[in-house]
């Protein structure tokens, strides 16, 4: 299970839609959305988005993170750059609730421009529905930890 309930949201401007899409979803859900935006069209700087929602999880504050850009890969590469944060691109639910099962990722990262909001939707639950699984793949967890370090 996540620590807490709490989920922060980010993106840039590429995904303020869909980012309000998913907020809306998975606060249906039961989840206590900490969406902090941003919420006005002008172009902006994903790498900001992505670290202050990576703050968020390596803080503590919130256990998961969900984060947006165009590809969802820029906004993926400035999380991965926080210490404690496993950040996974994923456009199809498998690889979405793998990278939680095998992987223990703390962030998800969607593209925008790459899928729609129904897709979306799915892989967000996907990820949220499953569970680190441990054993084996906690050992290489613990292997990425090693790099950080
Ligand atoms: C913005 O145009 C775009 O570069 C950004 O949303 C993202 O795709 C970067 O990885």
């Amino acid at each position: 299970m996540a620590d807490n309930k709490r989920i922060v949201l980010s993106s840039d401007h590429a995904a303020i839609d869909m980012r309000q899409a998913i907020a809306k979803h998975i606060a249906e859900k039961g989840w206590e959305v900490v969406d902090i935006g941003p919420t006005t069209p002008e172009s902006t700087h994903y790498p900001k988005h992505g670290e202050a929602a990576a703050q968020k999880v390596a803080s503590g504050d919130c256990a998961l993170g969900i984060i947006l850009c165009g590809t969802g890969q820029g906004i993926m590469m400035a999380a991965n750059k926080v210490k404690g944060i496993r950040c996974g691109v994923c456009a199809d639910p498998f690889s979405a609730r793998m990278t939680r099962e095998h992987n223990d990722a703390n962030m998800l990262s969607i593209g925008a421009r790459v899928i729609g909001e129904s897709l979306a939707l799915e892989i967000v639950d996907a990820f949220l529905d499953a569970e680190f699984e441990g054993g084996r793949h906690g050992t290489r967890v613990d292997m990425i930890k090693a790099i950080e370090a």
